[in-house]
């Protein structure tokens, strides 16, 4: 599966199926496309209702037929707009077009429904992508539950964890491999992965990337 970061939480995963999740890219200073550059989609997954995250889901939705996966509250503002939609809730699991997202807690804010993490199974890998949260206890528990191969966890500060909380989730979470985002688009988020990668020390293997980078898991 090649995973590429398109800069803040966006993320690309190119398996069986092309999935995108919280495709922020206009507006996002450290975006390494654009929504005209993508036509190719089968699936794009929302965690939270705030711009950063839901940014341009709906237009990648559209343009490509993509299924929107994502709770209920915007779920419903999707299928007003004539996009298919997967609407979920934490706790639940859906499956489409072969992938399976399972919806869990995030401890943060949003403008419709609760804020959310997601854990995606496709061609026999786990990834968990924390969207933003705080650090929670409950983490331990999508580490037994799911024991993702790969997790994506923000390290900006300010409305995620930080670098310390962030390294303290790898030891929940017993994730494999983590790659830092949520960090670094705006001076307000500004982090130094090189700190992170050596707060998790052996926990992890942290992989480091720059917007548009890929990474073959
Ligand atoms: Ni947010
Ligand atoms: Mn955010």
């Amino acid at each position: 599966m090649e995973i590429t970061w398109l800069g803040h939480s966006g993320i690309k995963l190119k398996g069986s199926k092309t999935i995108y999740i919280d495709p922020f890219l206009t507006g996002n200073p450290a975006a390494s496309t654009t929504p005209d550059e993508i036509n190719e989609a089968d699936v794009v997954v929302v965690t939270h209702h705030h711009g950063d995250h839901l940014g341009d889901a709906f237009t990648i939705c559209k343009k490509t037929g993509a299924t929107c996966v994502c709770i209920h509250e915007i779920s419903v503002d999707a299928e007003a707009e004539g996009i298919t939609t997967e609407g979920m809730n934490i706790g639940g699991t859906i499956e489409t077009k072969g992938v399976k997202v399972h919806m869990v807690q995030a401890l943060h804010s949003a403008e419709k429904g609760d804020p959310a993490g997601v854990v995606i199974e496709m061609d026999g890998k786990t990834i968990y992508h924390a969207g933003d949260t705080g650090l929670t206890y409950d983490m331990k528990l999508i580490g037994e539950f799911f024991k993702p191969d790969l997790s994506f966890l923000p390290i900006g500060d300010r409305y995620t964890m930080g670098i310390p909380s962030a390294a303290k989730a790898v030891e929940f979470i017993q994730t494999k491999k983590v790659i830092p985002i949520h960090y670094n688009t705006f001076p307000v988020v500004s982090a130094d992965p090189e700190e992170f990668k050596k707060r998790v020390g052996d926990k992890a293997e942290v992989i480091i990337l720059n917007p548009g980078d890929s990474y073959d898991l």
